[in-house]
Formats: C-alpha cells, structure tokens, sequence
C-alpha cells in the first residue's frame, strides 16, 4: 500500500511537471470516486486508483506495458527523421513518462510493436539470452522455392555476422510468402536474409513475439492496447513453458 499526494501521482503518470499537475488539479480537471479533487496535497493510495483528467478515465499504473499495431511510413527511432514516430500514435502522456518501443522494426515494417516505460522489462525483453521468438509474414518479390525454404532453414551468412543466421522456422504460406521465426533481432534481418538467399522481401508484417499474436490482440493498423499480466506472460518462448 503506497500513498502519494495527487500532484505527485500525476506527474508519474505522464500529465507534466509536478507544478502543470498542480494546477490541473486546482483548476478541477481532476475527478476521483466521482469528486471534484482539488487538493493537490490530498494523498491517495494508488493501488487500483482510477481518475479522469480532462474527462478522460485512466488507471494509475506503476509501468505501462503497450503493443502497438504499428503501422508503415513510422518509426521507431525516439528523433524519427523522414517519418512520424510510434509516440505520435499513443497519448502523449506515454512519451512523457518515457514510453520506448522494445527493439525495433523498420519503418516500412508493420505489425507487433511493444512498448514500455519499464527499462528492466524492456532490457529483459531485448535480450538474446532469452530466446523468443519473433514470427514475421514477409511478402517476397520472387516465388517462393523449397530451395529458399531450405537456405533459410539452414542459415545465410550475411555480412558483418561472424556466423550464418538461420530461422528456426520457415514456411511457404503463399506463392509469395513466407512465414519466419527468427530468435534474434539483428539489424534488418529478414530482409538481409532473403536477400542472401537470393529473394527480395517487398513487405514484411511481425504478427507474433512469443505466444502473443497480433491477431488476438484484434487491433487495427495504428492502434494500440495496454498488455496485462496474463498478456505479459506469453512474452516467452514455448520451451520454457
Ligand atoms: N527484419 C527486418 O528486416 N526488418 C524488421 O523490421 C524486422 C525484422
């Protein structure tokens, strides 16, 4: 049990700087249990606290946890250059309690992205040691052959890469595409190899991490959900149960 006074709670949850939190709160944008709250020293417990500011409802949350459905023409990087980033598709109550996506996809990438504020789960996430597995639907130029198939399966070595990259699954869905499982996440990956392999990649769609799949989440390109636990937990690969 945690109690904090309400300017404090705020500014942890993104709403600006303790003094801007202050004086939403005088000003009566902050409504708790249904009540006006406009005692910026009142002190709350934040467990299960749930306010709205500006009539918007929100849940206190110590870390959030996000997928995004991310959409092409975006990027990841936090100083995106040639398109909007990811943050401009969430509040911007995320970026401002320093909301990262976890890794990246290219910017013509779609599909899966999470994002957090919480740099242990995003390290733990990011690591190579955990072995998750990244399931991407690429769309490829050239047909595809049993022989790609095969290269694919048995590793390309790419430049830069002391040794061959090989996915851990590969299978033809379409004349022209393909599904990959991949455990690492190097730079450009799928697209460096299925141009070692001899193919193209002309689009590319991350539809799983783990066992949690884009398409269960039901969201639409551009949007994006908070992730609960039982959510979180399917974060990990199938072997370690
Ligand atoms: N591999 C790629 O080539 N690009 C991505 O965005 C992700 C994996």
């Amino acid at each position: 049990m945690s109690k904090y006074p309400l300017d404090r709670i705020l500014q942890s949850q993104g709403f600006g700087t303790r003094k801007w939190c202050r004086e939403l709160v005088e000003d009566g944008d902050v409504v708790i249990g249904g009540e006006v709250v406009t005692d910026c020293r009142t002190p709350f417990e934040t467990d299960g606290l749930e306010f709205s500011v500006y009539g918007d409802p929100w849940k206190y949350r110590e870390h959030v946890y996000l997928a995004l459905n991310k959409p092409a023409d975006c990027e990841c990087s936090r100083k995106p250059s040639h398109h909007p980033g990811v943050l401009s598709l969430l509040p911007e109550q995320f970026a401002l309690r320093d909301v990262q996506p976890v890794g990246r996809l290219d910017h013509d990438t779609t599909g899966l992205l999470l994002m957090s504020d919480d740099g242990s789960f995003i390290h733990a996430q990011s690591s190579p040691n955990r072995h998750i597995p990244k399931i991407y639907v690429a769309t490829t130029h050239d047909p595809v052959t049993p022989k790609l198939v095969e290269h694919l399966l048995a590793g390309v070595k790419l430049h830069d890469e002391p040794a061959p990259l090989a996915a851990i699954v590969c299978e033809m869905l379409d004349t022209h595409q393909l599904k990959i499982v991949l455990e690492q996440g190097k730079y450009h990956q799928v697209k460096r190899m299925l141009a070692a392999a001899g193919n193209h990649c002309t689009a590319l769609c991350r539809t799983e991490i783990g066992q949690l799949k884009l398409g269960v989440l039901g969201l639409k390109e551009g949007e994006w959900c908070y992730l609960e636990k039982e959510q979180l937990a399917l974060l990990r690969s199938p072997e370690t149960g």
